[in-house]
């Protein structure tokens, strides 16, 4: 056989094109694109299907550990379950440092928990204490790892920096080649907002969105991209929710500094009123940056359109809603002190933040942006995995199809609709916030490098078989 499998007669979507191809594999990457392909040793008919590359989901919170020893509920083996099941073959994830810790003695058991996963993976490195030692001597040592991106906080209590760490840490990453990404929310304007909504009574779900407004975030984002600006330093500015935020990236763009934008899946489908929910339900959506205003995503999806936000990730956070209601601060993602309404469920202030989204992701956008007709079949491949390779260190090899590139393909077939419900789901936590939500556009079956690793929704690989990603 010339080819361990072909893919026959599917439309094939790159980056940059739509065609009727067969595509052909060997050793789990992409050897031939063309008509009539001679046979492989596996068949697979796409017929009447799109055949697009596996995402990339760039910003994904799995497993992480805390210094008290709570960990995430989604695992590395659920979680890429969840991810492979939904189209998405490749992660990026984040290393933990423990404040007061060094890097390597924080989390020290991570590498060994991520080699259980399915889908292939990477890290951005959390920075939350920039000492010299970290700086100096534990950050270069990442580069081995493969990794080369860090991840700041400019708020949360135990992860935020100040001014002058985030400083120290654009520099270092300028000196040796590395992305950052930011978190940017104004965390004394929060704590301040925050302070006054408690003392007042207004502990709900929906008082948190109250307590972090856009200005806390387009202070923070034009904060960062200046200090950015002063050291030289690209960075990406981690989940976007609204236009004002779009529009401090775009500024910078023009003076040419090289600042990217991402969103997420959620700020595209749910507002505010989400958050408003009886019975606790709200606490569903509370994540940070907070929802916004009906009308928001438009000025979003306006802002997609120009390019200044080129990638949407899941941001995919994990906290069951059981979990969460009888289980107060027990996350990193929080602010201030655990508080409790008089019916056991926490205060605004001391819920988990954060949306689970990693196995909806490629269904839900497919259909807001293809399906109805925001943007083209390539755009959609752009937005969901070429982009983010590009920035991330795995052009060539993920997000796009091309000779040379990992065999990461997704059967996709864009006439089918299905209704998003938890129980058909693989991901471990106990909600999705689209429940009920119908989609036009499924995967139909995952290959990631060559293998096939889910059919109709059934996992087929086992843990274990995804690969730590080196980038360049
Ligand atoms: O609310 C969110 N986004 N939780 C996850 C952690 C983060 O800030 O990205
Ligand atoms: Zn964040
Ligand atoms: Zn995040």
């Amino acid at each position: 056989f010339d080819f361990d499998l072909v893919v026959r007669d599917g439309t094939v979507v790159t980056s940059f094109d739509c065609f009727s191809a067969d595509i052909g594999v060997k050793d789990g990457v992409i050897t031939a694109i063309g008509r009539n392909l001679r046979r492989g040793r596996e068949e697979l008919s796409a017929e009447h299907q799109l055949v697009i590359p596996g995402g990339l989901d760039p910003h994904c919170h799995i497993e992480e550990v805390a210094e008290s020893g709570s960990v995430q509920e989604e695992t590395f083996e659920t979680g890429s379950k969840a991810a492979l099941a939904g189209g998405t073959t490749s992660l990026i994830c984040f290393k933990p440092q423990w404040r007061g810790h060094s890097i390597k003695s924080s989390a020290p058991d991570y590498l060994e928990r991520a080699s259980r996963a399915l889908a292939d993976y990477s890290f951005h490195q959390i920075i939350t204490d920039p000492s010299p030692e970290v700086l100096d001597q534990e950050i270069p040592t990442l580069l081995a790892l493969g990794v080369r991106s860090l991840k700041v906080f400019l708020t949360y209590d135990p992860l935020r920096l100040s001014d002058g760490q985030f400083i120290s840490v654009l520099s270092k990453a300028k000196q040796l080649g590395m992305m950052v990404t930011v978190h940017c929310e104004n965390y004394d304007a929060i704590e301040w907002l925050q302070n006054a909504l408690l003392a007042a009574g207004k502990t709900a779900p929906v008082y948190h969105a109250w307590a972090r407004p856009v200005v806390v975030e387009r202070e923070a984002a034009h904060r960062a991209i200046s200090l950015a600006e002063l050291v030289g330093q690209p960075i990406q500015v981690f989940h976007v929710s609204a236009g004002a935020v779009a529009d401090e990236i775009e500024r910078a763009r023009k003076r040419g500094s090289k600042v990217w934008g991402e969103t997420c899946m959620h700020y595209l489908t749910h507002t505010i009123a989400d958050l408003e929910k009886p019975h606790f339900e709200g606490a569903k959506v509370v994540c940070s940056p907070a929802l916004r205003d009906e009308g928001e995503a438009d000025r979003l999806w306006a802002a997609i359109s120009r390019g200044t936000l080129n990638v949407i990730s899941s941001d995919h956070c994990g906290f069951s809603f059981a979990k969460a209601k009888r289980d107060p601060g027990s996350s990193a993602y929080g602010q201030g002190t655990a508080l409790l309404n008089d019916d056991g469920t926490p205060a605004f202030n001391s819920i988990p933040n954060g949306v689970p989204g990693i196995e909806t992701r490629m269904t839900v956008l497919f259909n807001e942006a293809v399906t109805k007709g925001r943007l083209d079949l390539p755009a959609f491949v752009r937005l969901t995995s070429t982009n983010a390779a590009h920035l991330f260190g795995l052009k060539g090899r993920k997000g796009d199809i091309i000779p040379g590139a990992d065999a990461d393909l997704v059967i996709w077939d864009p006439t089918r609709e299905k209704t998003i419900n938890v129980s058909d789901m693989h991901q471990a936590i106990d909600y999705t916030p689209w429940e009920g939500y119908s989609a036009k556009g499924w995967p139909t079956t995952t290959i990631r490098r060559g293998e096939v690793v889910v059919r109709d929704n059934q996992i087929l690989a086992k843990a274990g078989t995804g690969k730590l990603l080196p980038r360049a």
